[in-house]
């Protein structure tokens, strides 16, 4: 059993003289007890500092699709590495990379390379614009799409519980005005927006998997019901991909749930690691980039990332990836589920492909609203439970599975669950309480 981190805390101490709070995105900072500092990583297992070794089921906060050190991943980028960082011009791997990516999603015709999904999520939105001449987009409550001024709104609430204020201290407050806000799930919500002429709506943007607020399932026919009122109405359908796209299916959303969106939005799974996104759709929406929409970029398409998105794509589509990634996924949860009914501990497990979410406090959790009740003191706990039994989860309760872990890596993380619930019920009773901060995005 892992009692103290005490390099990582040394470390962290030094880091905190030259980053802000010690991390590189803010996000990190809520990890607990601490953030950790890691030496590195093997398939499905982080070593850190100290010389502890985790099963890691955080995996970059989603890129790591693949597991840490995939051979065919590594050999490629190495290989390219010798031959110079980036051009600025074109090169083969542009189109290679474009191409693999076009055969494994449905129905897109072009790639629009960029370096991640904040500012792949902002082109969309200008090509949305520029295609329908509309200004304005509907944003579905709790869906995440990047930390820019223009989406990072009704993600949270605020002290005050309000959604429909901005989501960070230093956001233009004139993007609200751009944005109306839609529940999840509601088709009449989004219909009266959409039919109304006077909201101006170019794009509709949705998480196709709720990923990023308890990994919430689409309800039956909203997405085929969105692409109608999209159709109706002549707005844009956008899918942020960006967890769901490699992950849930090897054509992500589109590919399982057979809906057709105008512009999909890639990223994390996209290189296994390396950062990149991408937004894939018509030739006729993404043509605007050389007609008149502006998407700039210094590293867009670095030949370096490129090698790394074909030789992820590559890998994932290997036969047996994405059942073994099912099969594994429903192992966790169901063994979540048992050890949490073992110790008599209240949560519900969601789980889409290798993403599962553990919502603690509830039965079950179709809904925003639902998941915003959820006890996440309780699931702090867990997590440094966790830890020091060798298992690395994310604050806010969503789990990742890459190709590198097993049924029997799976059974070990299992395991080490129900020793953690045991842990909190032993040691600190189940503290109550509102959701403080959590299933936070990454
Ligand atoms: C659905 C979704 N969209 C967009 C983003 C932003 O991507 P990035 O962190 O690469 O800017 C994220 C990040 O977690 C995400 O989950």
């Amino acid at each position: 059993m892992i009692d103290s981190w005490p390099t990582s805390a040394r470390l962290w101490d030094r880091a905190k003289g030259s980053l802000p709070g010690g991390v590189s995105t803010g996000m990190r900072a809520s990890m607990r007890p601490h953030p950790l500092f890691f030496r590195g990583g093997r398939g499905p297992v982080l070593t850190d500092v100290d010389g502890n070794d985790y099963l890691d089921h955080v995996l970059g906060w989603g890129p790591v699709i693949l597991g840490h050190g995939h051979p065919g991943l590594t050999e490629a980028v190495t290989r390219r590495l010798p031959y110079g960082a980036t051009f600025g011009a074109g090169h083969e791997l542009e189109f290679l990379a474009a191409e693999a990516v076009l055969e494994a999603v449905p129905g897109a015709e072009r790639v629009l390379w960029s370096n991640t999904g904040s500012e792949a999520d902002q082109i969309a939105l200008r090509l949305a614009r520029a295609a329908t001449g509309r200004n304005r987009f509907v944003k579905m409550t709790g869906h995440y799409h990047g930390w820019s001024d223009a989406f990072l709104l009704g993600y949270r609430p605020d002290a005050e519980g309000r959604l429909d204020q901005t989501g960070t201290h230093g956001q233009s407050p004139a993007a609200l005005s751009d944005v109306s806000l839609a529940p999840w799930g509601d088709l009449e919500a989004v219909s009266s927006v959409l039919r109304d002429p006077a909201q101006d709506i170019a794009a509709v943007f949705v998480e196709p998997v709720l990923c990023n607020s308890g990994v919430i399932a689409p309800p039956d026919g909203y997405l085929a019901g969105l692409r109608s009122l999209c159709d109706e109405t002549g707005t844009l359908l956008v899918f942020d991909e960006v967890i769901t796209g490699f992950r849930i299916a090897l054509g992500g959303a589109v590919e399982l749930y057979g809906v057709q969106p105008d512009l999909v939005v890639l990223a994390k799974a996209l290189a296994g690691g390396y950062p990149v996104a991408a937004v894939i759709g018509r030739d006729a929406v993404l043509g605007q980039s050389t007609r008149g929409v502006v998407h700039a970029g210094t590293y867009n398409g670095n030949p370096v990332v490129l090698a790394a998105v074909k030789a992820t794509v590559e890998a994932l589509a290997e036969p047996g990836v994405y059942p073994a990634f099912e099969a594994n996924g429903r192992r966790l949860a169901d063994g979540m589920r048992a050890a949490l009914d073992r110790h008599g501990v209240p949560a519900a497990i969601n789980q889409v492909g290798p993403v599962v979410q553990v919502l603690p406090g509830m039965d079950r959790c179709d809904t925003f609203t639902q998941f915003l009740a959820g006890d996440q003191r309780w699931y702090d706990v867990l997590t440094v439970e966790l830890l020091r039994r060798g298992v690395f989860a994310l604050p806010g309760g969503r789990w990742y599975l890459s190709a590198a872990h097993t049924a029997a890596h799976v059974d070990t993380t299992v395991e080490a669950f129900g020793a953690a619930v045991a842990a909190t019920v032993e040691t600190d009773g189940l503290p109550r309480g509102a959701l403080q901060g959590g299933g936070v995005a990454g």
